[in-house]
């Protein structure tokens, strides 16, 4: 028997649609979330989009509720003292950058009897680590590793709640709307998702329920509160805006170099639109004088 070629194609259709309705079965929201919990929802922040910048005055709230809160267990040893001084980040002023490296405590060299020497820090300084080693910070944190913050932003992210088949379309949607804050949707997320647990549930010894961090067992305890931290600008403070101005100071953290990259993106694509026009222009005057 010769099979035809209508036949084998509506042969294929039928076997397409009966494989995407399956898998629209089987993808229920709960195993495409990864275990559950909500989804994780974008915020808006002053470096969305393809021209969006760091904000000066959150990012010096934000290191604020890091030094205050968060620098007691998590490091940021990729960062110096000077960087909060550089154009496109905090930019403290030289004097208040000193003042910040001068409270913390160096170790460097060795004094007449072997024994570590300890200095204050100056601006040439990398950021001081809250422990002298991971032993030491997991004995003080009931065997959990505080992660270093230097990439922390970047090193995060989250699935969506989406059939694995929208993904290309979700991927394109990205591109062209220039999303690249997964991982700090994410750190917000985690520091606002501390929620009483489930009814049944039973948590570890020292474990928090946190309703977006995997497995929703953290060992970090919930580390900010309404009033966690006094801002000199006078912003009010609450929960939210800790954990907004912390997680965009973590951005900045993880990419310094932003505001530059968006800067040099815009100067690129103004020159690209004149040259653009140039050559169209110049190409309608050679061609001109031709008949096509
Ligand atoms: C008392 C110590 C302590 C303080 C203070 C603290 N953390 Fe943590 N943090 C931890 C520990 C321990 C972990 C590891 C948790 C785990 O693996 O279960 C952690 C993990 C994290 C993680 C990684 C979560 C993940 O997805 O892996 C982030 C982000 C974080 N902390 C943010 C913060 C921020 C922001 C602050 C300040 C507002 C802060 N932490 C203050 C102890 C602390």
């Amino acid at each position: 028997m010769k099979l035809k070629l209508s036949d084998f194609l509506k042969c294929m259709s039928a076997s397409i649609s009966v494989l995407m309705v399956t898998s629209l079965l089987a993808v229920t929201p709960a195993q495409a979330a990864g275990g559950g919990g909500p989804e994780i929802k974008r915020q808006v922040w002053s470096f969305n989009g393809f021209f969006g910048k760091y904000n000066k005055a959150q990012l010096q709230r934000g290191f604020g509720v890091y030094k205050e809160v968060c620098a007691a267990c998590h490091g940021l040893k990729l960062l110096s003292y000077r960087n909060l001084v550089q154009v496109g980040g905090p930019e403290f002023s030289k004097e208040q950058a000193l003042a910040i490296a001068k409270e913390a405590t160096i170790i460097d060299g060795v004094d007449e009897d072997g024994e570590p020497k300890e200095r204050e820090g100056k601006l040439s300084d990398r950021f001081a680590s809250p422990f002298k080693n991971d032993t030491q910070a997991r004995a003080s944190n009931n065997g959990a590793l505080p992660p270093d913050f230097s990439v922390i932003a970047k090193a995060r992210t989250y699935h969506r709640h989406v059939p694995w088949y929208t993904e290309p379309y979700y991927w394109a949607y990205d591109m062209a709307t220039g999303y690249e804050e997964k991982g700090v949707d994410y750190l917000y997320a985690l520091l606002t998702g501390y929620k009483t647990p489930p009814r049944g549930m039973k948590l570890g010894d020292g474990m928090n329920y946190n309703e977006v961090f995997p497995g929703h067992q953290i060992a970090m305890a919930a580390p900010l509160s309404e009033d966690a931290v006094e801002y000199a600008d006078g912003t009010p403070t609450s929960l939210n805006q800790h954990a907004k101005d912390v997680s965009a100071f973590l951005a900045w953290a993880s990419e310094p170099h932003l505001n530059a990259r968006k800067d040099l993106g815009k100067r690129v694509l103004i020159y690209l639109t004149i040259l653009a026009l140039l050559l169209f222009l110049a190409k309608r005057s050679l061609w001109a004088r031709v008949k096509h």
